[in-house]
């Protein structure tokens, strides 16, 4: 059979398999799944497409998806994202990947398109950022003689209505006949999940969807701690910067912002944060941040993240205010909190990859981190595999519970149930030493829960 992936680099898999072990020792969760399903392989039958950054981490979950049984075939969910010996340790061990550190916005959809290409048809998608979705439910569309995305209004949005009109002219009815196969999605991240409820909203969502994001153990532990430790990773490798003392502003104090903001106080960064939702605002200023209005520290802040999952957030009026020298990035899902389009017409200098210094009609300078796209996973390798274990461990559970139990479920958007969310906290318990006190069953009387749990009802916010 000819070669079925596509990765940087086929040798780079020996490197690729020695972190990959190293990984597993990280991330117990995923590895107590292999122990309690593998025999019963819960997930044969299941063709998985996965569209989700293509790391190390990643490729743990991937073989854990395969010793469940199911098939899978890979493509990363940002063009920036693969790691390139991962890509390769997959594709050497059989699992069909479509990922390159650095790939073009045409090779992106034209890999997503090939990781659904399973030869008897995808019947799952496991998603982040909801791209995968995206494609086949905008491509059934299309065959439906609906006008889609009728004025792009990005180079992306011209490149996704090519390469659809692309797979029409090869495979007619092929988007209808994928969509109508597929049985469920696991969706990875807040914006993917956004887009998910928003298409329930609109009646265009045709299978189940699992919330994956909010359950506690991802969204309270990946965007949080997660952020924490790889915001500042990724700055530091792409500057080498001294953080300590710079001023820092972050936009947006959600989870990730959180995170983010924490990451920069921890490197020693006075840290100022900007936010819309007054109960976010409430609880940075209380974190002892500085909450500020952008237009006020444009001249005066050394470092610029944006965190909030929004459109237009910083602006190319924004940028012109900045001060030479200023570092500019985002780690939120898309590239357009950041206005990099409104920057195409100066003078960029490649530092390195994923490095750009832009000179502004000013004469100041200022360095862009992954072309605004998510710079903890362009300039740095994502978040450490402990947290993605829990993040994917709840993936796994919910593409069992969509594969197993598709039937139950109606269209719409499902979060996995408490005792699943505390299960996975569970599995993380050992690897770092934490020991539980058990609950006495007249205290669990006493506060309304049993001795096993869930132990919060479901309105807690944590
Ligand atoms: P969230 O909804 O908890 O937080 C976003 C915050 O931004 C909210 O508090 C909102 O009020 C605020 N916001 C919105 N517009 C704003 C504006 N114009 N100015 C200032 N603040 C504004 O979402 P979460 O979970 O923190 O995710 C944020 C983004 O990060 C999403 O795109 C998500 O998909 C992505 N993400 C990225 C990760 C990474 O590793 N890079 C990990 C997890 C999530």
């Amino acid at each position: 059979m000819s070669q079925d992936y596509i990765v940087k680099d086929i040798a780079l898999a020996a490197y690729g398999r020695k972190e990959l072990d190293i990984a597993e020792t990280e991330m117990p969760g995923l590895m107590a799944l292999r122990e309690e399903y593998g025999a019963a392989k819960p997930l044969a039958g299941a063709r998985i497409v996965g569209s989700l950054h293509m790391t190390i981490q990643t490729a743990v979950l991937i073989e854990t998806l395969n010793a469940l049984g199911a098939d899978v075939r890979w493509a990363s969910c940002n063009i920036f994202s693969t790691q390139d010996h991962a890509a390769a340790a997959i594709a050497a061990g059989g699992t069909p990947v479509f990922a390159i550190k650095g790939q073009t916005l045409e090779e992106h959809w034209d890999y997503l398109d090939k990781s659904f290409q399973f030869p008897e048809g995808a019947n799952m998608i496991l998603d982040d950022g909801g791209d995968a979705t995206l494609y086949v439910l905008l491509g059934a569309r299309a065959e439906a003689g609906e006008e889609i995305i009728p004025v792009p209004e990005s180079e992306e949005e011209v490149v996704i209505k090519a390469q659809i009109k692309k797979r029409m002219a090869q495979s007619p009815g092929w988007f209808t006949k994928t969509r109508d196969a597929i049985k469920g999605v696991s969706e990875e991240t807040t914006t993917g999940v956004h887009r998910l409820y928003d298409l329930h909203k609109k009646g265009q969502l045709p299978f189940p969807a699992i919330n994956v994001n909010d359950s506690v153990t991802k969204s309270k532990f990946d965007n949080k701690y997660g952020c924490k430790e790889s915001l500042v990773d990724g700055i530091r490798r792409a500057t080498d910067t001294m953080m300590a003392g710079k001023v820092a502003v972050v936009c947006g104090y959600g989870d990730v912002g959180k995170g983010s903001a924490a990451s920069l106080q921890g490197a020693g960064a006075r840290v100022k944060v900007t936010e819309v939702d007054p109960i976010c605002a409430l609880q940075a200023a209380m974190d002892g941040f500085e909450v500020v209005l952008l237009e006020d520290v444009l001249d005066s802040a050394d470092i610029f993240i944006t965190t909030t999952g929004n459109r237009d957030v910083i602006r190319i009026e924004h940028m012109r205010e900045m001060k030479d020298m200023a570092i500019v990035g985002n780690i939120g899902h898309f590239d357009n909190e950041i206005q990099v389009a409104a920057l195409k017409n100066h003078k960029w200098t490649n530092i390195k990859e994923q490095v750009d210094m832009i000179e502004m009609p000013s004469g100041n300078r200022l360095i862009l981190l992954s072309e605004g796209r998510l710079l903890n996973l362009g300039n740095a390798t994502g978040h450490p595999s402990f947290v993605m274990s829990a993040s994917f461990t709840n993936q796994v559970l919910a593409q069992i519970e969509l594969w197993t139990k598709g039937e139950d479920y109606q269209p719409g958007v499902f979060i996995l149930p408490k005792a699943l969310d505390e299960k996975v906290a569970r599995l993380h318990l050992k690897r770092i030493g934490v020991k539980l006190t058990e609950l006495r069953k007249e205290q669990a009387d006493y506060i309304g829960v049993t001795v096993d749990g869930p132990f919060k009802p479901e309105h807690y916010r944590y």
